[in-house]
């Protein structure tokens, strides 16, 4: 029957997580697109309004002039003129000479060389951004054209500020999507470290209490005559000594843990030899070092743990049968290395990434945990490092452990 809580269960959204990032990145692309696009739209046919504008601004204009024997006309044709109170407007006679402007900012207070400097600045980029439209003045009489002058114009504040706006709006969505972004992931990990640390506390607080009354028994049998003597007590002392440790290692990770300057070899050979005593004996198991004595600042039951788990998983991944290599290097500036190898089946680079996620497993009882406790207990209590070091399917695996070692107190 299938186990409520197989790991596939309980951790199916991290694998649909990566796709949910896809998801949210693909939306954020069309909100984007569509609202630059549709913006363009907009300032597309704004800009072409504003060139009818300018186009009846230059008929009013040639109107008032050729006609300005009619009072009532020219009325009209003012009222037009000044409809024009945004769009900076430049006119132009034949011979490049500045005459009637608009909407172009100019103190009064200015010098003419300076109104002349402003003014062909403007005209030079209007210039660039529209073609002139032409005002043609013509003899009322003959309706002859004596003379042709030019309208240049860019375009008003508005339609400026309208191309800018979706560009400012979109990276002001975008700084405050990676705010919030950060504030739920400083949340997320706050909320992930309570549950660790509560968890580990109540387990170690709950197995308290059985385990003192196991010593108790035990020390009762120890005093039974049946039972002195017997490796029943022996095997008995054993598993109470082993539960003990389970529970030091669940209250340590609950608590700040204490780092000691500690000599790995010792540690790591320690751990070895007691699962050496619980694998196959086909499983060949190697602990190589600089020298006897390397330190680094540890704690010794986390550490343990993190050495075993590794361990444990190297042995799965050889199917029974194997080498795994333990190797303890002093590397330079304060650092220790402990790589560990074996060679068995290799991790599939699709996979490399994940193996450290909470939950990823390929063992079918498998909790896909172990590799985020030994992450956990390296990076965040020992402030060191884990990775998969290199990785060959068929060909084996090497976890890395970067630790530090203390400086010596610099001596005066
Ligand atoms: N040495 C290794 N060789 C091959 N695969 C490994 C090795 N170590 C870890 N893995 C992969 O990483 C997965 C996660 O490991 P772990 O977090 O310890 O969880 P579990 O052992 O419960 O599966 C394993 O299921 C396995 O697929
Ligand atoms: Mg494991």
């Amino acid at each position: 029957m299938a186990n409520p809580f197989m790991p596939s269960e309980v951790f199916n959204i991290y694998k649909n997580k990566s796709n949910l990032n896809w998801i949210v990145l693909f939306i954020s692309i069309v909100i984007s697109g569509g609202s630059i696009y549709y913006t363009d739209v907009l300032v597309k046919q704004l800009k072409q309004r504003e060139r009818r504008q300018i186009e009846l601004f230059a008929k009013a204009l040639e109107y008032t002039i050729n006609e300005s024997s009619k009072r009532d006309v020219y009325f009209i044709t003012e009222e037009i003129l000044f409809q024009n109170n945004s769009i900076p407007t430049i006119l132009v006679d034949k011979q490049g000479k500045i005459g009637d402007y608009r909407n172009i900012e100019i103190d009064s207070s200015w010098s003419a060389s300076k109104v002349s400097f402003t003014l062909n600045k403007e005209l030079k980029k209007m210039k660039d951004e529209y073609d002139p439209i032409d005002v043609n003045f013509k003899d009322p009489e003959t309706d002859e054209i004596y003379d042709t002058q030019f309208i240049y114009y860019r375009n008003s504040f508005l339609l400026t500020q309208l191309t800018y706006y979706p560009y400012i709006q979109l990276s002001v969505i975008a700084i405050f999507a990676f705010i919030a972004y950060l504030a739920f992931n400083y949340s997320k990990a706050a909320e992930q470290n309570r549950v660790w640390v509560g968890m580990a506390k109540e387990t170690a607080h709950q197995l308290g209490t059985p385990i003192s009354s196991l010593i108790a028994w035990l020390e009762f049998l120890k005093t039974d005559k049946h039972f002195k003597d017997s490796n029943i007590i022996t095997e008995l002392d054993k598993d109470i000594k082993k539960l003990m440790l389970i529970t030091e290692r669940f209250s340590s990770i609950g608590s700040v843990p204490i780092l000691n300057e500690e000599n790995i070899v010792e540690v790591i050979n320690n751990s070895v030899s007691y699962l050496r005593s619980r694998v196959s004996s086909k499983v060949n198991m190697e602990v190589h070092a600089m020298h006897d004595n390397i330190s680094a600042n540890i704690n010794v039951p986390l550490f343990e743990w993190v050495i075993e788990n590794i361990c444990k998983n190297a042995v799965d991944a050889m199917g029974g049968e194997g080498n795994l290599h333990i190797n303890i290097v002093e590397g330079s500036d304060w650092r220790v290395f402990v790589d560990i190898s074996d060679d068995g089946k290799g991790i599939p680079k699709s996979k490399l990434k994940q193996v450290f996620n909470p939950g990823f497993t390929t063992k079918k009882r498998g909790w896909g945990l172990g590799l985020t406790l030994a992450k956990r207990i390296i990076e965040n209590y020992h402030n060191g490092k884990v990775y998969v070091k290199s990785s060959e399917p068929d060909k084996g695996t090497t976890f890395r452990i970067v630790l530090r070692r203390k400086k010596p107190e610099p001596t005066a």
